[in-house]
């Protein structure tokens, strides 16, 4: 048994609320708890339990996340103790609250090992509304923090994110990169994948969420699956995303974002998303779409280089799909190729660029530039602000000592 089938296999997780029947009221997207493999199972207990406290009741890592439309819902998640049941949020426009949701908590692991994630999903929020929130339950919540919800979809609200990916083993340098992009104050965050070395190692995951406080507590991620993460079932556990959590789509305003997985658990899976992706695509009319997933198709890394399984698989069909940029990381070094179509270069308007963005702490990797498709690489650990206004998309990449390493504009 390869070591990718063998975490697979091993690591399985139990949910809260099994003896309970799924709350007919939950909104924002299913809370779903992963058992073995991949194979999900709804697990929303009708009985919020919420006076119900263990030893240390107190909430950590809260981070936000969407398993819906951005503009109306969230998905709150946190850990506490095993024994703590209590998964509330209370949240209004301002500090008195006024709203209550009620969510389910489960095991990160087989056992109570690792303490409880609780998940809460609000729902018929207002678009473009600064939020005021507390997690945990009565006599132990967090303390108060805020979040915005995205303008409506399809509106041409100007609006600016945040990319980064593979962290891996250099959570310190991750703090970093999450400190430097604080100072952009962007409306949310992507993470191309690799979050950890070992997606087994609970404490691995620990130290990328404790980075995360203060930022994944008040804006919201999309993460694409890494490699480095193996299926394993914490990175489902510890994280909320729309459907099966591995190939989704979402609208933020006038862009339409699709998130892969390239590496998949099931023989065709890839294929499947390829058809998933066509049909996706062709049934928006956003003006802006993007692509999120771990593997690049091209890249001038001298470690893996392209990924020649995607470029023949997946680029046609987001270039003909109008994706203006297609995000990867995996390749630990910044990298832009020139706009592409089949291939060859073309104009940003009528092409797809293809951006590396993994330099959020992993060991850096070197380029071999001798291809027709790079335009610009730099090893360094970095992060890309995207700011989109006014029918103009601007691209920066920054080093953590905030020099530009590239900018790219196009206009849709
Ligand atoms: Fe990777």
């Amino acid at each position: 048994m390869s070591l990718f089938f063998a975490l697979l296999a091993c690591h399985t997780i139990e949910k809260i609320g099994a003896d309970t029947a799924p709350a007919a009221d939950m909104c924002g997207g299913e809370i779903y708890v992963p058992r073995a493999g991949y194979d999900t199972e709804a697990a929303v207990p009708a009985d919020p339990h919420a006076a119900t406290f263990g030893a240390a009741p107190e909430p950590f890592h809260a981070h936000l996340s969407w398993a819906d439309d951005p503009s109306t819902t969230l998905a709150v998640l946190w850990r506490t103790d095993a024994d703590t049941l209590a998964t509330q949020v209370e949240y209004g426009i301002d500090t008195s609250y006024g709203g209550t949701a009620n969510g389910a908590s489960f095991f990160v692991g087989a056992d109570g090992t690792n303490g409880r994630v609780h998940e809460a999903h609000l729902c018929d929020l207002t678009p473009g509304t600064t939020y005021h929130y507390r997690v945990g339950g009565e006599g132990h919540w967090s303390a108060d923090k805020t979040f915005t919800t995205a303008p409506p979809p399809g509106t041409a609200a100007p609006f600016r994110f945040a990319i980064s990916g593979d962290s891996r083993d250099n959570q310190e340098t991750w703090g970093l990169i999450l400190d430097a992009m604080e100072t952009h104050a962007p409306d949310f965050y992507l993470f191309s994948g690799d979050a950890v070395d070992l997606g087994v190692n609970m404490t691995e995951w620990d130290a990328w969420f404790e980075a995360g406080e203060g930022h994944l507590d008040q804006r919201p991620i999309l993460l694409a699956h890494g490699n480095h993460e193996f299926q394993v079932q914490n990175y489902y556990a510890l994280i909320a995303q729309p459907g099966n959590e591995q190939w989704f789509s979402l609208d933020y305003a006038d862009a339409h974002f699709v998130v892969l997985n390239d590496t998949v658990a099931s023989a065709g899976d890839k294929e499947l998303q390829a058809a998933w992706m066509e049909t996706d695509l062709a049934a928006t009319d956003a003006k802006w779409k993007f692509a999120l997933h771990h593997m690049p198709a091209y890249s001038s890394c001298t470690t893996h280089g392209s990924n020649t399984d995607l470029q023949t698989l997946w680029s046609p069909i987001e270039e003909a799909g109008g994706v203006v940029v297609d995000f990867a990381g995996h390749n630990h070094n910044y990298e832009r190729s020139y706009p592409l179509r089949d291939g060859a270069q073309t104009t940003a308007e009528l092409g797809t660029t293809y951006v590396v963005a993994a330099g959020a702490g992993a060991n850096l990797y070197g380029n071999d530039l001798s291809n027709p498709f790079t335009e610009v690489a730099e090893i360094s650990h970095h992060y890309v602000i995207v700011d989109v206004a006014d029918g103009t998309l601007t691209l920066t990449a920054y080093d953590l000592a905030g020099n530009v390493l590239d900018t790219f504009t196009t206009t849709r």
